[in-house]
């Protein structure tokens, strides 16, 4: 069975010392570094954008996953792309050209993750799952850091899991949100390749081997 992967988020880290967050990923069982953008509008909190990726990019060789919590993200992923993420995640919520939107981070040579938060239906993406590099299931209703994991949206990751064998699909699952050191084990049985988490992994709880 192929190992969950860590992908420790910055929103919990201390901004004032993003180069000894990001040593802590490294050293810590990281294997992603997960980046949220918000823009004051689709969630209502403000954290960090290009130009802040663009200075952490040389701190580290980890991949960066970058979920934009944006709205009208299709004005930005050139700039993201450019700034240094790997992977470009936006919201089903935030969008409506979903499908040119994946094809064009494609063509910035981005790996393309989709989100959807946790009252969107996974049948809401049913039709671009063939498209998408990640689908990024929240677990939480996106904007803050260190809220409770919403028990249902387990479903939905079995249900992607299912979807992903009947279709032999190779799409990345990862969950973001209230995945802590107790809940991990079984949001990873779920479906889950990877698990994103902020301030369990900042505060000391989650201990993570890679
Ligand atoms: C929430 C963010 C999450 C968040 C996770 O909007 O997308 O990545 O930082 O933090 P925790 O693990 O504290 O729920
Ligand atoms: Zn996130």
């Amino acid at each position: 069975m192929k190992k969950t992967l860590l992908a420790p988020s910055l929103l919990s880290a201390d901004f004032s010392d993003l180069t000894s967050a990001i040593k802590k990923i490294e050293n810590e069982g990281g294997s992603i570094v997960h980046i949220d953008v918000m823009d004051g509008a689709f969630v209502p909190q403000i954290t960090y954008g290009q130009p802040v990726i663009k200075s952490i990019r040389k701190l580290t060789g980890l991949p960066f996953d970058v979920h934009l919590m944006v709205e009208k993200p299709e004005l930005m992923v050139d700039s993201f792309a450019e700034a240094g993420s790997d992977w470009i995640t936006f919201h089903y919520e935030s969008t409506v050209h979903i499908d040119r939107l994946i094809h064009h981070v494609h063509s910035l040579g981005k790996k393309c993750g989709i989100s959807i938060v946790p009252s969107t239906p996974v049948s809401f993406i049913s039709e671009v799952l063939h498209l998408v590099d990640l689908v990024l299931v929240m677990s939480v209703n996106p904007g803050f850091g260190g809220q409770s994991f919403i028990p249902y949206t387990l479903d939905k990751i079995s249900e992607l899991k299912k979807l992903r064998e009947e279709r032999k699909l190779d799409f990345l699952i990862s969950v973001d949100g209230g995945v802590n050191e107790k809940n991990f084990s079984q949001v990873a049985e779920a479906g889950a390749d990877i698990l994103v988490s902020g301030s369990s992994f900042f505060s000391g709880k989650l201990k993570w081997e890679k």
